[in-house]
């Protein structure tokens, strides 16, 4: 199961742990992220794009870039992406992907041969723009794979259509609105980078962490 928030928890996911943090704890509710938080854990997350106030950082992947976050560990709720993951507990091996990892996401399965689900988060149970592209982009990179469904056709064309300018088509969905109206525009832009890092986020323990 490939769990996909582009904008913004699968790419602050990546980001956290591509730069230094040891795991990152994600969880359904506040209150469970505010417990972590008392046992020493950095809380971190966003309800409808907006940090939560009582939390040590929102949901910026800048945010999670932090040096002296280097070997601890973040506990995190979003309104999307966490809760993706924890509908996505019954899989057999859980990864995080995002444009900032994409190779290493596609190199990873290709490895595993295993079948494939790409959880896109969407927005609150509807289907957005920025994870069906990157679900059709991972697809593409994939290369010879057997789609079993509609809505892998729909992301893969959709990626085909648009790959020469993602951004493009990135900026007019609706959460890119959304985030734009609190200008973090430079988010957009960071999550919309492909490959800026070459790692893989593994579920293990109730936490992510590196895969080695
Ligand atoms: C989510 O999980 O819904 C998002 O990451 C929201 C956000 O952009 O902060």
């Amino acid at each position: 199961m490939v769990v996909v928030d582009i904008f913004r928890a699968t790419s602050c996911m990546v980001s956290g742990l591509a730069n230094g943090l040891k795991s990152i704890y994600p969880v359904d509710n506040v209150e469970e992220c505010l417990a972590l938080g008392r046992k020493g854990y950095i809380t971190a997350g966003e309800r409808g794009g907006i940090k939560i106030e009582a939390f040590n950082i929102g949901n910026s992947p800048f945010e999670y870039m932090n040096a002296e976050f280097e070997g601890k560990s973040v506990a995190v709720t979003t309104t999307n992406g966490t809760h993706a993951l924890v509908k996505s507990l019954t899989a057999h091996e859980i990864i995080i992907g995002a444009f900032l990892n994409l190779t290493a996401t596609a190199k990873h399965l290709q490895q595993n041969e295993q079948n494939v689900v790409i959880h896109c988060a969407g927005w609150k149970g509807t289907v957005n723009i920025e994870d069906t592209l990157f679900a059709g982009a991972l697809i593409n990179a994939l290369g010879s794979v057997e789609l079993v469904d509609d809505a892998s056709r729909i992301a893969h064309s959709l990626y085909l259509q648009h790959k020469d300018n993602l951004n493009h088509i990135a900026e007019a969905s609706s959460h890119a609105k959304r985030l734009s109206r609190f200008g973090i525009e430079k988010d957009l832009e960071f999550c919309m980078t492909i490959d800026e890092y070459d790692i893989v986020p593994v579920y293990r323990d109730q936490q992510l962490w590196l895969h080695k």
